[in-house]
């Protein structure tokens, strides 16, 4: 499937791939960062979000991470620095086994190397069904709470409701189409040991969805890995606090010998 992309400034390819159901906007304050730093920035929007439209029942993320192999392709891009925030990092771990010979580094932001546990899958077949009922409004209702942090809540009421806004727009059948893809999602776990390619680890401090506990579990099992935790971010660390994620990510990219 060919997705929608955009791209920024010129040197080695640098992809970020956005989180559910957010789309490449979510990359905004990211761009000037990277390109300063004289890297070409890749955002696609993945099956479903943005400009990508789709009309399965289900995305899966395998197929999710086939979308963006093809967009190399078709740019001629062998080699780049590969990463995404929590779906867009399920994708990520999804193209990193098929195809580990395209990362020259990862980036993996607030996301899980595991599958779904059974609770979790349950809760996505039951959000699903209240978008069934309610539309995208059953997303500001049911998931939008546990993905900021109290303290973008009481101090970024802006972001929360560009949030609540952006999360209104998303096609619910593309929602859907995501969520039973991310319930069906394999787990990685058993290839971590093969990241053998610099990785950063950015995770908010209060995500609540991937947490801080999970980072570290993955940043041991990775061998070249580095643990960034973001202050005062919950799940949308970028979004929540983009100076210091920048920081954070910028100060990775410096080390990366090209
Ligand atoms: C995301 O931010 O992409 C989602 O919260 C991921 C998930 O629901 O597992």
């Amino acid at each position: 499937m060919k997705i929608a992309f955009e791209e920024h400034g010129e040197g080695f390819p640098v992809v970020l791939l956005h989180a559910f159901p957010l789309s490449r906007k979510m990359w905004s304050s990211q761009i000037e960062a990277i390109t300063t730093e004289n890297f070409r920035l890749i955002l696609p929007d993945l099956r479903g979000f943005g400009e990508t439209s789709s009309f399965a029942d289900i995305n899966s993320i395998e197929d999710m991470a086939k979308d963006v192999a093809e967009l190399l392709d078709n740019l001629e891009i062998e080699q780049a620095i590969i990463g995404g925030l929590s779906m867009g990092g399920y994708v990520t771990f999804n193209l990193f086994r098929l195809n580990p010979e395209r990362f020259k580094a990862i980036i993996l932001c607030d996301t899980n190397c595991s599958a779904d546990t059974e609770e979790k899958r349950e809760n996505r077949y039951k959000l699903i069904e209240k978008i069934e009922e309610k539309g995208s409004q059953a997303l500001i209702d049911k998931m939008l709470p546990n993905l900021i942090g109290e303290f973008t809540k009481q101090n970024n009421k802006g972001l929360v409701s560009e949030l609540s806004r952006i999360f209104m727009e998303t096609n619910p059948q593309a929602a859907i189409a995501a969520l039973r893809g991310m319930a069906e999602r394999r787990d990685h776990t058993d290839i971590l040991g093969e990241i053998k390619v610099p990785t950063i680890l950015i995770f908010g401090e209060a995500d609540s969805i991937t947490d801080v506990n999970t980072a570290r579990q993955i940043n041991e099992q990775i061998p070249f890995s580095n643990l960034s935790i973001i202050k005062n971010a919950g799940h949308y660390s970028n979004l929540e606090q983009p100076e210091l994620f920048n920081s954070a990510l910028t100060k990775f990219l410096k080390t990366i010998e090209i």
